[in-house]
């Protein structure tokens, strides 16, 4: 009984986080290793790992985190070669295409966050709709593309420059992020063994707690969702206090 219990995730077990765990967040790393040790090109991953998001997604739901925010195309990504661009961008499209239909069913507020003005009016309105249509839903899915933390706080700025704004403040900021109004990351795991944010959620991560998984992304699972919750229970936040 207690082997069968071990193998249970949270999910199983009809566990839940509490109000600690509002927000995670995920550097989804180490599709193209993945995709390597299989000897297959690098886009094989990325496909794995746009099923792998999709299953990470509808599990942290499960457990009761309210909000998640996924790195899935960085403003430096688009160094990568062209047939690795294209292939994400292919699978990131076809994402949409099937948000418009599974938005009616899903759980999930669908927000689409970065630089969004590279995309075609066409697909930004997709974006747009599927973000309008899913914003009463529980569940708030920050889909990051296009997305570079130290290019979203100096956006921050130039609206509030634009908006004629003499003073910028820790507060401004704050309301004009692409994440508002989602509160800060609470939890930010990277999988795929490497130890840095990559300019993902400069801002907002602050006083996140970071954990580092060395499994690669096509493989992350339930049970390594819950190793991280269970790292950042054994955390003492204190925000520069002391506690
Ligand atoms: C990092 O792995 C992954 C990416 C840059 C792309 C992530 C994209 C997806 C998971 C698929 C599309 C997403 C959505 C939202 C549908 P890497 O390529 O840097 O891996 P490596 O470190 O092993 O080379």
């Amino acid at each position: 009984m207690s082997l069968f219990k071990k193998n249970t995730t949270m999910g199983d077990r009809g566990e839940t986080v509490d109000d600690r765990l509002k927000h995670i967040a995920f550097i989804m790393d180490g599709n193209g290793r993945w995709a390597r040790r299989r000897g297959m090109p690098r886009e094989f991953g990325h496909s794995h790992g746009a099923a792998t998001f999709k299953k990470i997604g509808r599990y942290c739901e499960k457990i009761g985190i309210r909000y998640m925010t996924v790195y899935a195309f960085s403003t430096e990504n688009w160094k990568r070669p062209q047939k690795e661009v294209d292939e994400i961008m292919r699978i990131f499209y076809e994402y949409i295409e099937d948000c418009m239909i599974e938005m009616k069913t899903d759980n999930a507020h669908f927000r689409f966050i970065g630089n969004l003005s590279i995309f075609s009016p066409e697909l930004r309105a997709k974006m747009e709709k599927a973000d309008r249509e899913t914003v009463d839903k529980p569940f708030t899915l920050n889909i990051a593309v296009n997305y570079g933390g130290r290019e979203e706080i100096a956006n921050a700025c130039n609206r509030l420059i634009a908006e004629g704004k003499t003073q910028i403040t820790e507060e401004n900021i704050n309301s004009h992020l692409y994440t508002t109004p989602c509160p800060d990351p609470d939890l930010i795991v990277r999988t795929g063994g490497e130890y840095r944010t990559s300019n993902f959620l400069l801002w907002q991560s602050a006083y996140s707690e970071f954990y580092f998984s060395k499994t690669l992304w096509p493989d992350y699972s339930a049970k390594d969702v819950d190793e991280a919750v269970a790292a950042f229970y054994e955390r003492k936040r204190r925000y520069g206090g002391v506690v």
